[in-house]
């Protein structure tokens, strides 16, 4: 099998390629400048087990926790048998809708200010059942076993009523969500339709994709307790959780306990993945009531069945994309419209169509989604939302329309790459899509694939390559605010974001040391700690940008401030802050190397040991002025057994343009990370929803399958490194784009070893049979 003789695994993370005259970090900053490979600031603490990760904290007196999730997807309990459990051994709390403590509504997720909550049913409040999975009981015990015991004794009998959980029927009743990501469903350039009806070459198709699953490797955990401040100060909730949004989880928490935030502390240093799952969901906040009624704190950690039961994932979807050409190849109409499974609770109608609205110049285009209400666990966002199944769609037709042009597939795309953003109308900050392109086509080898498809054999192995373009927005949200502490030893970052493994720590490390002209071993990066300063949330691929306006903010506040400590015989004096640069472990005047004050000094004749700024981020001038995206083509060699219709995956190469890369190493990890998942949604991840009773039947890693060490190829990445002008520091998130594209490449590549289209995902050996 190609699979044993090909390289099993990831290239090194530390092997990554730079266009050629551009210049290298590791020469033009030293080893830890802006660019430089650093290796990771935490990784150490990781592999020797310092690394303390949520499930691992304890209290003292503390209890461990068990959930029982209904079996039904609506209805009503009418009744719950705990005597057994209470009896058993160890037993400390039994929890139902009958004894839960009273509990408001949690805030929504992109619905409500602050909401950080997955949905909006009430929490163990109620006799109703709206999913099956929904935890309708949870079991306090002495140890983890004796929890699970009771769990399992406990008997739970429902009224079930009739509940929508078949796609192919709901769909037939699909209506327009309120909004897509807070903007219209509905997008509309020209006349799409009487466009396509008169283009000389037409694709039509409907594209299909699963629901997926989150599967971060560290399954949701926490441990919490109500802690009595002195002096009755009355209590405070203090929670070690696995969380990719400190700040709103508090907020939403405090809501849901009607207390005030200033009662709830979150700490999560170390988060195993994230996602877009690590938000609120129903079990933080069961653990929190039980831990209150019990009197003890409490360990909460999800089973990974219990995060296929209570933790949302991507919602499946039925994609329409339509192409109308001339025999040019230049498109005139471009239809992407569809529907995505969802429930009334959440807002997140999964936005399939968001890469289309910036990609091609179409002169007409139509965009639309369409929600199915069903009774499911609400779905969520999940490692690119939209693009990634989004782009499976477009990308696939695209190569249908090279393919019945005799074209080449990315000839085909950059004619028609834009001038402007086709839907918005505004100007691209930084769009580099065509070099990044060429570039990768040429390291690829593009110009090898056969222009027909079945063109090339080795032994029982049809062989073919594929392409698509993966995209992913900028995005800066606001809330983000950063302190800064210096002493004469260096200085500390403060704030409220995260690091879940995409390497933030040493890339904000970095950042900052070069934001303060500070080595980057006097740099201590603080994060994850709601009481830090901001809001950060660790998601849209937005966190680097977040991180960096509030860092330019909170620096050009220590500059301020230090100006006002010199005195007159300081070399600074008179100067403003506008003329001040950091360098040198101090504050220095631009453009005159003789004028210079090291922080220490400063700090010295003012007598001060350390001086404290905080400062909130600008507020984001550049996205309502510029499309603002990251850019990328995925190419992919796929070998298709003639035999069996396995389908082996034998080179990757991802080229981007994602404004300039921060750190080579993390960025390359990034960038591989996400395509290997987006191989996961090529090839094998699919979470198997039973139509009849909609429950999840594989809840776990030996039913729901993720490529393995064997399924990943030789991967290469690359990219342009041209900074965009309108970010801080010229970067973009580089988090989620890896995923994009990758599901048409490696399907375009399917097609063209052996001519068959597979439309749905994923692209399982019986389909190609
Ligand atoms: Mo990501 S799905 O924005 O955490």
């Amino acid at each position: 099998r190609p699979g044993d003789t090909q390289p099993a695994g990831v290239a090194l993370a530390g092997d990554y390629w730079r266009p050629e005259g551009r210049p290298d970090p590791l020469g033009e900053q030293g080893r830890s400048g802006i660019g430089a490979p650093l290796s990771r600031v935490d990784g150490a603490d990781k592999v020797t087990g310092g690394a303390r990760f949520a499930g691992e904290f304890r209290f003292d007196g503390m209890l461990y926790a068990a959930l029982v999730y209904s079996t039904i997807a609506n209805g009503r309990i009418v009744g719950i048998d705990t005597c057994d459990a209470e009896s058993l051994d160890g037993v400390a709390l039994v929890m139902t809708h009958q004894n839960a403590p009273r509990l408001n509504t949690p805030p929504v997720f992109l619905r409500a200010p602050n909401g950080a909550a997955g949905d909006d049913h009430p929490i163990m409040q109620t006799d109703r059942v709206h999913w099956n999975g929904q935890p309708v009981a949870l079991v306090l015990a002495e140890t983890q076993e004796q929890a699970d015991a009771a769990a399992e004794s406990i008997r739970v009998d429902y009224a079930a009523e009739p509940a929508m959980t078949d796609f192919a029927i709901a769909k037939t009743q699909a209506r327009q969500p309120d909004n897509l990501l807070g903007g219209p469903a509905e997008i509309r350039v020209g006349d799409a339709d009487s466009a396509l009806a008169a283009a000389a070459y037409r694709v039509d198709a409907t594209y299909t994709t699963p629901r997926h699953s989150h599967n971060a490797i560290e399954p949701h955990a926490l441990t919490l307790a109500w802690v009595n401040e002195p002096e009755g100060e009355g209590e405070t909730l203090r929670i070690h959780d696995a969380s990719q949004c400190v700040d709103l989880a508090v907020a939403s928490l405090a809501e849901v306990f009607g207390i005030d935030i200033s009662r709830i502390h979150i700490t999560s240093p170390f988060v195993g993945g994230g996602f877009g799952g690590k938000t609120l969901w129903q079990h933080q906040i069961l653990a929190a009531a039980a831990a209150k009624l019990a009197g003890r704190p409490v360990r909460l950690a999800l089973s990974r069945e219990g995060v296929y039961r209570v933790v949302g994932g991507r919602a499946c979807t039925e994609q329409r994309v339509a192409l109308g050409a001339d025999d040019r190849g230049r498109l005139q109409a471009l239809i992407h419209s569809g529907v995505a499974a969802m429930t009334r609770h959440n807002n997140l109608p999964e936005p399939f169509f968001q890469a289309t609205k910036c990609l091609y110049a179409a002169d007409h285009i139509r965009l639309s989604i369409e929600v199915a209400d069903m009774h499911m666990l609400a779905n969520t966002f999940m490692r690119a939302p939209g693009e990634s199944v989004g782009t499976f769609a477009l990308e696939s037709a695209l190569d249908e329309l090279a393919d019945q042009l005799g074209m080449d597939p990315l000839e085909l795309r950059a004619r028609n790459e834009p001038e402007r953003d086709p839907t918005s109308g505004l100007a691209f900050s930084s769009r580099h899509w065509l070099e990044a392109a060429r570039a990768g086509a040429e390291r690829f080898g593009w110009s090898e694939r056969s222009a027909t498809p079945a063109g090339r054999h080795d032994g029982e192995w049809q062989i073919g390559m594929g392409c698509a373009t993966a995209t992913y927005p900028y995005m800066r949200m606001p809330g983000a605010a950063a302190s800064i502490t210096l002493t004469p030893d260096g200085a500390t970052v403060g704030i409220a974001a995260h690091e879940m493994g995409m390497g933030t720590a040493t890339v904000q490390t970095q950042v900052a040391a070069a934001r303060l002209g500070l080595p980057v071993e006097k740099i201590v990066f603080r994060y994850g700690d709601s009481q830090l300063a901001g809001s950060v949330l660790a998601g849209g691929s937005q966190q680097t940008a977040a991180i960096g306006g509030a860092v330019i903010a909170a620096q050009r506040a220590l500059v301020t401030e230090l100006l006002s400590l010199v005195d007159e015989h300081s070399p600074l004096s008179g100067l403003s802050p506008d003329e001040i640069e950091c360098r040198d472990e101090g504050l220095g005047a631009i453009g005159d190397g003789s004028r210079f004050e090291s922080y220490r000094q400063i700090l010295a004749s003012a007598g001060r040991s350390e001086l404290c700024v905080e400062a909130n981020a600008a507020e984001s001038q550049e996205l309502g002025n510029w499309s603002m995206h990251s850019f990328g083509t995925i190419f992919c060699e796929a070998g298709v057994s003639a035999v069996t219709g396995e389908v082996r995956v034998r080179r990757l190469l991802g080229s981007f343009d994602c404004g300039r890369i921060l750190n080579a190493k993390t960025a390359a990890s990034q960038f591989r990370g996400g395509m290997i998942m987006g191989l996961g949604m090529a090839l094998m991840e699919e979470t198997l929803f039973d139509a009849r009773s909609g429950r999840v039947m594989n809840p776990s890693l030996a039913d729901y399958h993720v490529p393995v060490q064997m399924d990943v190829p030789e991967i290469e990445v690359m990219w342009t490194d041209i900074p965009d002008p309108r970010t801080p520091m010229g970067a973009h998130g580089v988090g989620e784009i890896g995923i994009t594209g990758v599901g048409a490449a490696v399907a375009n590549a399917v097609y063209n070893a052996c001519g068959k289209r597979v439309r749905d995902l994923p692209i399982t050996l019986d389909k190609l049979l």
